[in-house]
Formats: C-alpha cells, sequence, structure tokens
C-alpha cells in the first residue's frame, strides 16, 4: 500500500494552520514522528477572550517559517518526501497561510503535497500513540468547532452517527468560561476551575441526553450558565461551582452517547480526539466505563488531542501514500463534511 513514488514513501513535513495554533512536525514511515513543534497564539487572542481570524493569519505568517526549519534540523535531515498542510475546515485566512507556504515549498523541493482534513488529523492522531487502535473502531471528535460521532470502518470510510445541533462542546468550553470571566482558551481553564468545585452544590441540565439518535446539543446547557451566572456574584467559590457542574454536565452528555452508539453499532473499540479530548475528568470517565464495559478506550497523549503539526504529518503521510496528489491550484475549504473525504488507494 505505501508503495509511491515507484519506490518507499519515507519522511513527510507536517503543517497545521488551520486556528489559532501554528504548528509544524516531521513523520518518518520506518522511525516514526522525528519531531513537532507548537507555536502557541495564545498572548495573541487573550486580551478578546477568543480567537480574532486576521490576528490568526497574520501569527501564522510570522510563525510558520521558523517553525519548519527547527522541526527539519531536529528530524536529523533536511528533506523530506511530501508535504501535508491543512486545508480545511478552519478559519479561511489562517488556513492559506498554511496551504500556500506549503505549495510554495513543495514546488521549490520537487516533492508532492496533500491537502489534510483537519478532523481525520484529529481521528488518526491516536495512531501516533501505542498501542495503536484497529480498524473498525467509534469515533468521538470534539473540538471547539465539532462534536461527531464517526463510525470508522478504515481511513476514508467514515459515517456519521451524530453531531451536535447548534454549539461544538469545545465552544460551550469556551462560552462558559467567558461568561466566569475565566482565562482564554476556556477548556483548561473551566477544567481547572472545577477541580475546585463542590459536586453536591449545582446539578446543570444534561440537553437530548434522552433523546435517542446520536446528536448532541449544547447551547441550552450554556443557557443554563448564563442565568445562572447572572443570577449570582462572581466569586472564587460560585466561579468553582458552576464549572464544575457544567463540566460534569457536558461530559455527562458525551460520555451517555458514547455508550449508545457502542451498543448500537457493536463497536469494541472507542477513539476520541480533539481539543476536548484532552480533558482529564473525560479521560478519568470513559477509563473507568471502559474497564466495567470491556470495551478498548484509545485517546491521543493530551498535546497531540488539542491541534498540533504531528496528526496532519501522519495523516499526510497516509494519505500520500496513498497516491493522493493534489494539484499546485488550491483554495482553503473552510466548510467541508469529514464524510467527503475518498477511501485511500
Ligand atoms: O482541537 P482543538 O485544539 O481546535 C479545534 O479544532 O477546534 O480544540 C480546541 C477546543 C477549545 O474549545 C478548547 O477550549 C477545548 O478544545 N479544550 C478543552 C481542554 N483543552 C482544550 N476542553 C476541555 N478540557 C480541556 N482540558
Ligand atoms: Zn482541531
Amino acid at each position: 500500500m505505501f508503495d509511491v513514488l515507484g519506490g518507499r514513501f519515507l519522511r513527510v513535513l507536517g503543517i497545521e494552520t488551520s486556528c489559532d495554533d501554528t504548528g509544524a512536525a516531521v513523520y518518518d514511515s520506518e522511525r516514526g514522528l522525528l519531531s513537532h513543534r507548537l507555536a502557541s497564539q495564545i498572548e495573541t487572542h487573550e486580551p478578546y477572550g477568543g480567537v480574532v481570524p486576521e490576528l490568526a493569519a497574520r501569527d501564522h505568517i510570522r510563525l510558520l517559517m521558523p517553525l519548519v526549519g527547527a522541526v527539519l534540523d531536529e528530524s536529523g535531515g533536511r528533506y523530506v518526501d511530501g508535504i501535508a498542510y491543512t486545508i480545511g475546515p478552519g478559519l479561511a485566512g489562517a488556513l492559506l497561510v498554511g496551504a500556500s507556504v506549503s505549495r510554495a515549498l513543495a514546488y521549490a523541493w520537487g516533492v508532492p503535497a496533500a491537502g489534510i482534513h483537519h478532523m481525520e488529523g484529529h481521528l488518526l492522531a491516536p495512531m501516533l500513540e501505542k498501542p495503536r487502535p484497529e480498524f473498525p473502531f467509534l469515533a468521538l471528535l470534539v473540538s471547539g468547532g465539532h462534536s461527531l460521532l464517526v463510525d470508522v470502518q478504515e481511513i476514508g470510510r467514515y459515517r456519521l452517527l451524530g453531531a451536535t445541533r447548534d454549539d461544538a462542546v469545545g465552544e460551550a468550553f469556551d462560552k462558559t468560561a467567558k461568561l466566569l470571566g475565566l482565562s482564554y482558551p476556556g477548556g483548561p481553564a473551566i477544567a481547572e476551575a472545577a477541580r475546585r468545585g463542590d459536586p453536591q452544590r449545582f446539578r446543570f441540565p444534561r440537553p437530548m441526553a434522552d433523546h435517542p439518535s446520536l446528536d448532541f446539543s449544547f447551547s441550552g446547557l450554556k443557557t443554563y450558565v448564563r442565568n445562572t451566572v447572572e443570577s449570582m456574584e462572581l466569586n472564587d467559590r460560585n466561579i468553582a461551582d458552576v464549572a464544575w457542574a457544567f463540566q460534569d454536565a457536558a461530559i455527562d452528555i458525551l460520555v451517555i452517547k458514547c455508550m449508545r452508539a457502542l451498543e448500537l453499532n457493536h463497536h469494541e473499540r472507542l477513539v476520541v480526539a480533539g481539543g476536548v479530548g484532552a480533558n482529564l475528568e473525560l479521560r478519568k470517565r470513559l477509563g473507568m466505563l471502559a474497564k466495567a464495559r470491556g470495551f478498548r478506550l484509545y485517546f491521543p497523549r493530551p498535546e497531540f488531542c488539542t491541534d498540533n503539526g504531528a496528526m496532519i504529518a501522519y495523516a499526510g503521510w497516509i494519505r500520500l501514500a496513498g497516491k493522493q496528489r493534489d494539484g499546485l491550484g488550491f483554495s482553503a475549504t473552510p466548510r467541508w463534511p469529514l464524510t467527503d473525504l475518498p477511501p485511500i488507494g
């Protein structure tokens, strides 16, 4: 399967610029991940309490080339056999920075390049860990823009089982953090505040948890948080208690839908990826259920749950080895269903 270019296909440079993290990595098909780096833009966006698309694109321009130089140096050789870059979904301006730098490098170096679906990158990130999940599996993809339950038969054969009907779960974490006056990005800030919360004080609703479909809804929970917050003083204790109750409800919704999907589709393996997959409480609760119910659970390490170049390098290696070749022309694809991807080979 991986015999391309008339020979062995080894090293791929991966570039991620879909949102507010600039990521680069080099993946080697024989030696695994050789190097990876991430440049955070937290300082740029923090004063605004969220990502400012134009500033994100400018930061990618500033940060990307030094990062590429660093990962190439650290990989032990300034050569690659191909380049992979996130082409969508994401912020158009941000995507175009990664795409144009990648296409230019590929042209200059005379190597192929492939545009990668950001969520396929997240989906395949657990493949960078050991043990790797075998196909087929159920995937819970939870990020700032997506909450998806996907039946994964093999690479490129994805069946959507459930999705959010309103906010993504990461978005709900971010908006709740803002309501509580916590710092950006919201997910880690909520998780940190929740550690000091009193589990007995509030119980927030779990919208659609009893609904037979595998779809999610988080906007009602967010509204409930807003109403609660507006009726109280924002002191440390209240913030911690609300953070705990919100996190508890959000995780409960995810866990309930995962259990239902595992049962309905007779999956024995659950893969969780995307930024919210870094949440320790979610990892703990699913871990306990995996033991009790006898399914296998796979997560990328927390730093590969959130956006990174390593997952794009890996997905790129798979796609390039599967003979995906994109022409010199390109356009960003801000909206792009995962199920539109072709199988490989
Ligand atoms: O995958 P990701 O880095 O970017 C997107 O593709 O959107 O996910 C970012 C999302 C943000 O909403 C962030 O608040 C959330 O993941 N997140 C977390 C945690 N770390 C990041 N949510 C809950 N707990 C965390 N520890
Ligand atoms: Zn992401």
